[in-house]
C-alpha cells in the first residue's frame, strides 16, 4: 500500500491533487495541441483530418456538434468561433437529447463529436445515428484509439495527455484549441478571413500558453477570494458572447467538486430570472473582459451592485471600470475576443478548486461522478 501511495504522489508531480496538476499543465497541453499544426512562419494550419476531407467541410450545409458535460461547453465556444470566422452554421446539441429526438440529418451535414474520454455512451450513440443517415463524422477526442475516435470518419486529437481528475480542465482548453484551429483553417479555405486577420490569430494563439501561465499567477488572490465565499449555498456565473459558455463551465466546475449550487447564465438574460435571486448573500462571478460587449456587461454589474450582490469580476489586465464597482477582480492578459475563453476559464477552475479543498471535498473523485460515462 505504501508503494501505491508513493506512486500516486509521483504521478501528481508535487501537486496536492491531479486537478491542480492538470490546471497547471494547460500551458504545455495547449502548446502540444497546436504544435506541428499551427505553422506561423508559413502562415498555414496543417491538420490531416481536415485537409483530407476539405470538400466535406466546405460543402456542408451546417455543422452539428454533439457532446456531453464540459465537452458540450467546448462545443458552445466552437459555435461562436465557427460562425464568426468560417461563416458555417453550427448547432450544438447534448448528445443525449440529439440521439432520441429523431433529428433531421442529411448527407450534407458534418457532425463533430467532442469527447475527452472518447467513450461517453450518449456521444457514441449520436455518432452511430449520424453515420447511419450518411453524415460525415469528425471526432475531437483526447484518448487515442478510444471508441469515438475509432467510430469517426476522421478526427483530430487534443494532445492534452492523460486527464485523471474527474472535473475536466486541460481537456476543455485543448478542445477549444483544436476547434479554433479547425475554424481558422476552414475560414482560410472559404476566404471568410483576411490573410492579415488569419496571421494575427496564429500569432495570438501562439501567445496563449504564456498568457495562461500569467493567469495562473492569480492563484493566491483566488485562494483569498475562495475563503470569503466557501460557505455560501449559491453562486451565479455570468458571461456574454464567447464567454457565455465559460460562465456555464465555471458553474459546472463549482457544482462538480464543491457541491455548491451554481448557475451559469448569459449576462443579458439575468433580467429574465436570476436577478430575483440577487441579495447580499449571493456571489456573482462576472466575466467582463475588454473585448466583446464590455459596456453592456458593466451595466449588468451596476445592476448587481444596486441589489447588493457580491461581484467577482474576471477582467482584462489594467481594467479600471469594473475594478471600481466589483468586490474583487481577477485579471487575465488581453487577447483576441475569440481566444479569451482560453484565459477566462483559468481563474474559474482555480476558484472551484480552492473552494472544494477548503470544504475538504474529494477534489479528484467527487461523489456520484465518473470520469468516463459509458452507460446512458
Ligand atoms: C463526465 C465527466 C465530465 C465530462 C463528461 C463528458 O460527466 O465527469 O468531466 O465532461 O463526462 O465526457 P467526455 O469524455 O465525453 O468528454
Amino acid at each position: 500500500q505504501e508503494l501505491q501511495i508513493n506512486l500516486e504522489q509521483i504521478e501528481k508531480g508535487g501537486y496536492e491533487h491531479f486537478m491542480l496538476k492538470e490546471i497547471h499543465e494547460q500551458p504545455k497541453a495547449i502548446k502540444d495541441t497546436y504544435r506541428g499544426r499551427l505553422l506561423r512562419k508559413e502562415a498555414i494550419i496543417k491538420m490531416a483530418g481536415i485537409e483530407d476531407n476539405m470538400k466535406k467541410f466546405l460543402n456542408a450545409d451546417r455543422i452539428i456538434i454533439v457532446a456531453c458535460g464540459t465537452s458540450w461547453h467546448a462545443g458552445l465556444v466552437a459555435e461562436y468561433i465557427f460562425e464568426d470566422l468560417a461563416r458555417i452554421p453550427v448547432e450544438v446539441e447534448y448528445a443525449s437529447e440529439f440521439r432520441y429526438r429523431n433529428p433531421i440529418i442529411t448527407e450534407n451535414d458534418v457532425l463533430i463529436a467532442i469527447s475527452q474520454s472518447g467513450e461517453t455512451a450518449d456521444t457514441l450513440a449520436a455518432i452511430k445515428l449520424a453515420k447511419s443517415k450518411g453524415a460525415f463524422v469528425f471526432g475531437v477526442c483526447n484518448v487515442v484509439g478510444s471508441s469515438i475516435a475509432r467510430e469517426s470518419d476522421a478526427g483530430a486529437y487534443t494532445h492534452a495527455g492523460p486527464e485523471i481528475g474527474v472535473a475536466s480542465t486541460k481537456a476543455f482548453t485543448t478542445q477549444i484549441t483544436v476547434l479554433t484551429l479547425i475554424a481558422l483553417r476552414l475560414a482560410r479555405a472559404k476566404g471568410t478571413i483576411s490573410s492579415s486577420d488569419f496571421r494575427q490569430h496564429l500569432l495570438e494563439l501562439e501567445m496563449i500558453p504564456k498568457k495562461v501561465e500569467k493567469s495562473l499567477e492569480s492563484d493566491e488572490l483566488i485562494k483569498t477570494i475562495s475563503n470569503v465565499y466557501k460557505d455560501v449555498n449559491n453562486f451565479l456565473y455570468l458571461g456574454r458572447g464567447y464567454n457565455f459558455p465559460v460562465a456555464l463551465e465555471g458553474a459546472l466546475k463549482l457544482k462538480e467538486i464543491s457541491y455548491i449550487h451554481a448557475e451559469g447564465y448569459p449576462a443579458a438574460e439575468m433580467k429574465h430570472g436570476p436577478i430575483a435571486l440577487i441579495d447580499e448573500n449571493m456571489p456573482i462571478v462576472v466575466i467582463a473582459t475588454k473585448k466583446g460587449h464590455y459596456e453592456k456587461v458593466v451595466s449588468n454589474i451596476q445592476e448587481i451592485k444596486s441589489r447588493k450582490g457580491k461581484i467577482i469580476g474576471i477582467v482584462t489586465e489594467g481594467d479600471t471600470q469594473v475594478k471600481a464597482l466589483a468586490d474583487h477582480v481577477i485579471e487575465v492578459p488581453e487577447t483576441l475576443e475569440s481566444l479569451s475563453p482560453l484565459l477566462t476559464t483559468i481563474p474559474l477552475q482555480l476558484l472551484s478548486y480552492h473552494i472544494a479543498v477548503m470544504l475538504d471535498k474529494n477534489v479528484d473523485q467527487p461523489r456520484n461522478l465518473a470520469k468516463s460515462v459509458t452507460v446512458e
